[in-house]
């Protein structure tokens, strides 16, 4: 592996329409040091990659962003969202969570059927009226472009559906709780070609209304679909700036060796 100075970095400030920053997070497992001085603000209504090699940070990075690390690490600095820092013990995380969703790399629908997989999440948050829950479950679906495939099937167990499927499904519940922020990681990456295509169009069509945040590691889908990228290498964010700009004119030396495939 090359030698860079990881002190070095080159990351654009997006400030004027950010949606969620990071100041200064740290993130330790016991002694492991994984994710070093992230100072990053992600913008409203767009899509950005986190890409970066494995076991550069990526996921530790993106759970952070939700409060999923709580449990498993030791997470230091400031996370704002609308000018709360919600890296702190008096904020509850689980209505961060109503606010900024998260959908993992392998499906994980509940083993229910898939309206009362999306309903679940509504009801405990006090929606109740028929009417409304059956809005916010065609809504959901048409967003996650699953509509068409089971409308008539509401009542089918979740878990017969195809994993490309179960994945939009596990999109659809995110969104029915009408989040601000969608935090996916590697949400393809256990998915064939047509399914990983579905997803990237629908990902694409829901930045219209929500800010998303994508780890990957397939560099053709970030390049594909997100407007801004940012680059970790050895738990340091190495670069951040548009998409277009982090694959056709990188700034640090590791970034192109990456986009490049000159991996060392
Ligand atoms: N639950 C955990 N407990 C202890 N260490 C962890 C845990 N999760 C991740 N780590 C460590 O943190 C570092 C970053 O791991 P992380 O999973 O965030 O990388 P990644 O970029 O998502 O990798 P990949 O592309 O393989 O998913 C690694 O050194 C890893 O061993
Ligand atoms: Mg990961």
């Amino acid at each position: 592996m090359n030698e860079y100075n990881l002190n070095e970095s080159y990351i654009t400030n997006i400030k004027e329409k950010s949606v969620l920053s990071t100041k200064d997070l740290q993130v330790y497992y016991g002694d492991n040091h994984a994710i070093f001085d992230a100072n990053l603000s992600f913008p409203r209504h767009e899509i950005t990659a986190l890409i970066g090699a494995s076991g550069c940070g990526k996921s530790t990075f993106l759970r952070c962003l939700n409060r999923m690390n709580d449990k498993i690490a030791r997470v230091e600095g400031e996370i704002s969202y609308r000018d709360v820092n919600i890296n702190s013990s008096k904020i509850n995380v689980y209505e961060v969570r109503k606010h900024i969703g998260m959908v993992f790399q392998r499906p994980n629908p509940f083993a229910k059927s898939i309206r009362e997989n999306i309903t679940f999440a509504l009801k405990n948050a006090g929606i109740t009226k028929k009417n409304d829950l059956d809005e916010r479950l065609e809504q959901s679906l048409k967003g996650a472009a699953l509509w068409d495939e089971v409308k008539d099937d509401l009542n089918k167990s979740a878990l017969a559906l195809s994993g490309g499927q179960q994945q939009r499904l596990c999109i659809a519940r995110s969104i029915a709780m009408r989040p601000d922020i969608l935090l996916l990681d590697e949400p393809a990456s256990a998915l064939d070609p047509i399914s990983t295509s579905k997803i990237e169009e629908t990902l694409k069509t829901l930045s219209k209304d929500y800010s998303i945040i994508i780890v990957t590691h397939n560099l053709q889908q970030a390049s594909r679909i997100s407007d801004y990228t940012a680059f970790l290498h050895l738990g340091h964010i190495i670069e951040y700036n548009s998409t277009v700009n982090v694959f056709t004119n990188p700034h640090m030396q590791a970034t192109e060796d990456y986009v490049s495939g000159n991996f060392g």
